[in-house]
Formats: C-alpha cells, structure tokens, sequence
C-alpha cells in the first residue's frame, strides 16, 4: 500500500468551510485524510504500492501477465494508468488496463484478475486500486470534500492448485443511480469548456442520503449472498473488509448481519474513504496487524458510483511475512532503473525513426 505523507486534520477543513471536527467524527467516523502532494499522481502512487507488493510477494516484474487497475482518477483519460504502471516496472510481458468501478474498482478488479487465472490464460496477475479524489473534490462543498483521501492499494495473485484462494464473487450494478454520485463534466457528454468551469461541474457531486441507504443495503445483501454461494454462514468468516466510506454505514450492515463490529476492519479514521484503493490500503492494514492467518475465509466488499458493488469471499493462504534477502530487494530496484533505461531509450529510438523518416522522405521528394 502507499498513502501520501501529507495529512489534512478535521480542524484543518474547518478553516476552510464551514464544518467542525465534532461533526465528521459524528457522522462519518473520520479523523484525518492524506492528501497527494504535488509530484503526486495515481500512477506514482500505484508504482510505489505495486512495488510494495512486489517486495512483499518476492516476485519479480517480468513474470507479471496482466496488470489491472481499478481507478476513477487515472493521470490521464489515455493513456491508462496500468500502461504508466507497467513501463515503471518493466513488466514487459503484461497486458495492462484501467477499470472504472467507482470505489468498487479494486473488488471489480481483483474479479477480474481471478478470473483471467481461473481461465487458464494467465499465471501472475497484479491488481491496484487507486484513487486520488482530492484533485476532483469541490473544496468549497462541505457535503463532500470532508469525506475523501488519497492513496493505493495492490496485491499479486498468482495461480495455484490449493484449496485456497478465491472462493465465490458477486458483481453487481444498478445504473439507474448513476447521478447519485457523478462527476457531471470532462467526459465526452460534457467536455471542458469555461462554463463546466465555471460551473464546478468538474467536480464530485453527490447525494449523501441516498448513497447511505443503498451502501447499507449492499453491504448486507452482498455479503450475506457470497456468503450463501460459496456455501458458508457467516459464522464461517473471519473478518470482513468494507469499502471505507462512512463508519455508520459498516455499523448498520454489522447491526442487520447480527455480527459483531470487531469482525470488520475499520481504518475510516485515519484514511477518510480513499475509493478504490480503500479495501487494499485496509487488507493491507489488516494483514500488518496480524488479523489475517492462512485457512480463513474472508469478504472483500466494494460499493459506490455507478452504482456499483462487488464482492469476493477468500480462503486466505499467504503465510506469515517470510524475510526476503536484502539482495532480491536490490536486484528489483536494479530491474526497476533498467525499465526507465529501456523506456527512454525506446523512446529515443522512436523519436529518432521519425526523424530519419522525415528527412529520407524529404530528400526523396527533393
Ligand atoms: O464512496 C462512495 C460511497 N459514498 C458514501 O457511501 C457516502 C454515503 N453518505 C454519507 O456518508 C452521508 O450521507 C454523509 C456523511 C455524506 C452526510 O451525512 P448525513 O447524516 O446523511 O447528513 P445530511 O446530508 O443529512 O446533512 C445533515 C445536515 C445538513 O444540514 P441541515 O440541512 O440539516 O441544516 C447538512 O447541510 O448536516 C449538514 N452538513 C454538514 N454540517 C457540518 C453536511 N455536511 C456537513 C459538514 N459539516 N461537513
């Protein structure tokens, strides 16, 4: 996982609309939210955490096949931001592509990945979720600059023959919600222009009342439905890992599931809801607390724009963090200086080819 250094406190947004700490801790749950500082982008925050996970994995970048990352914040419209992922780090092999599932991205995602193992096709699949909203939040609109962060989540699945792994996965969406949570401008029906400017409608609008009463819905449906069709009860799952949007609405599901709160991981607090890079950066949390022991089953759940959700339930298998030798970390950093080697000079080389297109057709011409 990466989250950035920069922290923007409760206080802090109550300097700038109007707004107080005893509120959003009330009615949300969160304390404090990293923001991207200004080198900062999806991509660059992907790359670290894909790297982390790399690290983590002892894998190397070439093995990867396929590289999806959920986002709604891409650098660019195109190229995607997997593309900007794979050539920092050389995964030369993988097909890279984005996946727009609003804050469920990374379930969707991670679906996906599974899916393209469980096909057959590919072997090592590296799934990111991603977002860095604070660069699309109205900061004056205090209904929804108060609930968002930034940061990246990501994780390696790599084909086995145990039993464990991806037990049972849910998608689902419901269009008709689409304008509950919307970015009205900058796509093709709205493209920029001085009014969508001036209009903020560049930035996230949403209605509150309404997403809350679908996420509470969806997270009880869903998961008590993946549940059901890997065969379970609830009783059989250990923990389960909710996109991090608001901590009322994880209390609500909890209440109707009849669990106890303890059986969620909840990190709201520190991170705000950082959309599709919230149940990574909380797996990941989860997994550095030691909440996490091989042979437990688990529920990732995403919800959001769209509208959308996602779920999957896992028999965990990854066993306790293994040391890995200094000098295997030191060759992928050497791997990852070699990939921005070769991808300038790729470059050069095309700059070069048209070039020397231009001045044979020239001369020939001439
Ligand atoms: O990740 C995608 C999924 N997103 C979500 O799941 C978000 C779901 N929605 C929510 O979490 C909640 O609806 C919010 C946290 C966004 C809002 O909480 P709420 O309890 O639904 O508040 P509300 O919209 O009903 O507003 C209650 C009052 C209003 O004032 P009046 O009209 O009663 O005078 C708002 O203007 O609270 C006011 N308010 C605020 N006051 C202080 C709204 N935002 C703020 C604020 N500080 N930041």
């Amino acid at each position: 996982m990466y989250v950035p250094q920069q922290v923007l406190t409760n206080d802090d947004l109550a300097q700038r609309v109007e707004t107080s700490d005893e509120w959003i801790r009330t009615r949300t749950g969160i304390a404090r939210r990293r923001i991207a500082g200004p080198g900062e982008t999806s991509s660059t925050m992907a790359i670290a955490a894909a790297r982390a996970a790399l690290q983590v994995a002892d894998a190397d970048p070439r093995e990867i096949d396929l590289i999806i990352v959920g986002t709604t914040t891409p650098d660019y419209l195109f190229p995607s931001t997997a593309c900007l992922v794979q050539n920092a780090l050389g995964a030369n092999r993988a097909g890279a592509f984005d996946l727009s599932a609003g804050c469920s991205g990374f379930v969707y995602a991670l679906i996906m990945g599974h899916q393209a193992i469980a096909s057959g096709e590919h072997r090592l699949v590296l799934v990111i979720g991603v977002d860095t909203l604070s660069r699309v939040v109205d900061w004056q609109d205090r209904n929804t600059c108060v609930l968002f962060g930034d940061g990246a989540g990501a994780v390696l699945l790599r084909a086995s023959e145990g039993p464990a792994g991806v037990l049972a996965t849910l998608l689902g969406a419901d269009g008709s919600g689409g304008g509950l949570l919307i970015i009205p401008a900058g796509g093709s029906a709205l493209p920029a222009s001085e009014e969508t400017v001036a209009k903020r409608l560049h930035a996230i609008q949403m209605n509150g009342q309404e997403v809350f009463r679908f996420a509470t819905h969806i997270v009880e449906q869903a998961t008590e439905q993946v549940v059901k069709k890997a065969g379970l009860k609830l009783e059989d799952i250990a923990l389960i890992i909710p996109h991090q949007a608001n901590l009322r609405i994880i209390q609500t599901a909890a209440k109707r599931l009849k669990l106890p709160l303890e059986r969620f991981v909840i990190n709201l607090e520190e991170y705000g809801n950082t959309s599709a890079a919230s149940v990574p950066i909380a797996l990941c949390e989860a997994i550095r607390d030691g909440r996490l022991a091989p042979g437990q089953n688990i529920v990732l759940l995403g919800f959001g724009a769209g509208l959308t959700w996602a779920a999957a339930l896992l028999k965990w298998s990854v066993p306790a963090k293994a040391v890995v030798p200094g000098y295997r970390n030191l060759w992928r950093r050497w791997l990852y200086l070699w990939a921005r080697w070769r991808s300038r000079g790729r470059q050069f080389l095309r700059h070069l080819n048209v070039r020397l297109i231009r001045l044979f057709t020239r001369n020939h011409r001439d």
